[in-house]
């Protein structure tokens, strides 16, 4: 059985390498992304990792990566709001918890018009990726 990501992250984990290898055993590396110079308490930008498009925010110490783009319909994650770990889109008002992108909440809409759009476009969690802080770099999970 494979451990869920633990959302305990101390600032410098190089010790602890061989631990967080076993709880990834499907990462096969991570790759460079930012410096923990570029954010402050409580940012988020959108960084590159190889192709993909992630945003990366630090919280009480702390960073997550997810999915930049919105899985309802694409919008700029990196535009949003950002209130402790809870991501609002900047399009529709989904809300994404960035522990592990779970949905908070499936756009602003309610009632009738929810459920149609549900069915249109159901709730789909956002994509999260494991993060690696070694000295000032900020690494991510490429797989
Ligand atoms: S595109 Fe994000 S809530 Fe619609």
């Amino acid at each position: 059985m494979i451990p869920r990501p633990s959302f305990e992250q101390p600032l410098s984990i190089a010790k602890d390498y061989p631990l967080f290898t076993e709880e990834y055993p499907n990462v096969s590396e991570f790759i460079e992304v930012a410096r923990i110079t570029e954010f402050g308490e409580g940012q988020m930008k959108k960084v590159m990792a190889g192709s993909r498009e992630i945003l990366l925010a630090r919280i009480k110490e702390r960073y997550y990566a997810v999915d930049a783009r919105c899985p309802h319909l694409g919008g700029d994650l990196s535009e949003g709001t950002l209130h402790d770990t809870i991501l609002t889109c900047p399009m529709h008002h989904s809300q994404f918890d960035l522990r592990d992108g779970h949905v908070i909440r499936w756009t602003d809409l309610s009632g009738i018009r929810l459920t149609i759009a549900s069915r249109q476009q159901p709730p789909q969690s956002l994509k999260h990726y494991p993060v690696r802080i070694e000295g000032d770099r900020i690494l991510i999970a490429h797989e």
